[in-house]
C-alpha cells in the first residue's frame, strides 16, 4: 500500500490558520479533489470536524484519542496512526492518502512513500505548519507550475516527491 501525503503548503510551511486554510486557491481545491477522489484518507479529528461532513467519494479514517467519537456509516475511527494504516492495509488498498493536519503529517512522514505538495508562493500568517523534512531523501518526480490569475491569487506548483530507494 502506497502511503501518500497530500498537502498545500506555503513558502513558510504554513498550512492552517484558525482551523481553516490560510488562503483561497480554487485551483488547489480542484487538484485535491481530482487526486483523492475514490480513495481512503487518513485525517486528524480537527480537520475532519472543520469539513462539516465527509468529503464526497472518499472514505475517511479519522484519528482521535476520543473513544466516543462517531463518524457516519462507511467511515472509520482510529486512535493512533498505526491503527489508521492497519485499517487501510486490511482493506487491501493500493494507496492511502494522509490529509493532515500537522501532527498526523509529522507522525506519518517515516511511513510515507510519496508526497503530493502544492507549493504556494506566499508566506501567510498561520498557526499550523507542515513539518520540516530532509529534502535529500526525496526525488522530485513531477512538477506542474500554475501562474496566479483572477481567481487564484498566488503562483503555485503541484509537486510530487517520491522517497529515494535506500542503498
Ligand atoms: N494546507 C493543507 O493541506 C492542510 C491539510 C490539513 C489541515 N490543514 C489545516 O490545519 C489545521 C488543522 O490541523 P491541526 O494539526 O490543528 O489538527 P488535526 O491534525 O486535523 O487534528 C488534531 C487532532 O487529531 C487527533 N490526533 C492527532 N494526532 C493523533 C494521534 N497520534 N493519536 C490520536 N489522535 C491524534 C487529536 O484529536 P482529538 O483531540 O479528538 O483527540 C488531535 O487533537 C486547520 O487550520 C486546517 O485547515 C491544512
Amino acid at each position: 500500500m502506497t502511503v501518500s501525503i497530500i498537502v498545500a503548503k506555503a513558502t513558510n510551511n504554513a498550512i492552517g490558520k484558525n482551523g481553516e486554510l490560510p488562503w483561497h486557491l480554487p485551483s488547489d481545491l480542484s487538484h485535491f479533489k481530482k487526486t483523492t477522489s475514490g480513495h481512503h484518507v487518513i485525517i486528524g479529528r480537527k480537520t475532519f470536524t472543520s469539513l462539516g461532513k465527509p468529503l464526497p467519494g472518499r472514505t475517511h479514517i479519522v484519528v482521535t484519542r476520543n473513544r466516543d467519537f462517531k463518524v457516519p456509516e462507511g467511515h472509520f475511527v482510529a486512535h493512533n496512526l498505526e491503527d489508521a494504516l492497519r485499517i487501510g492495509k486490511s482493506r487491501n488498498l493500493e494507496k492511502i492518502f494522509i490529509l493532515g493536519g500537522a501532527n498526523i503529517y509529522k507522525e506519518a512522514l517515516p511511513f510515507t512513500h510519496e508526497m503530493i505538495i502544492t507549493e504556494i508562493e506566499a508566506s501567510p500568517d498561520a498557526d499550523t505548519f507542515f513539518p520540516e523534512f530532509n529534502r535529500s531523501e526525496w526525488e522530485l518526480v513531477d512538477k506542474v507550475t500554475v501562474e496566479k490569475d483572477d481567481k487564484n491569487p498566488y503562483k503555485h506548483a503541484f509537486v510530487t516527491y517520491r522517497r529515494k530507494e535506500i542503498g
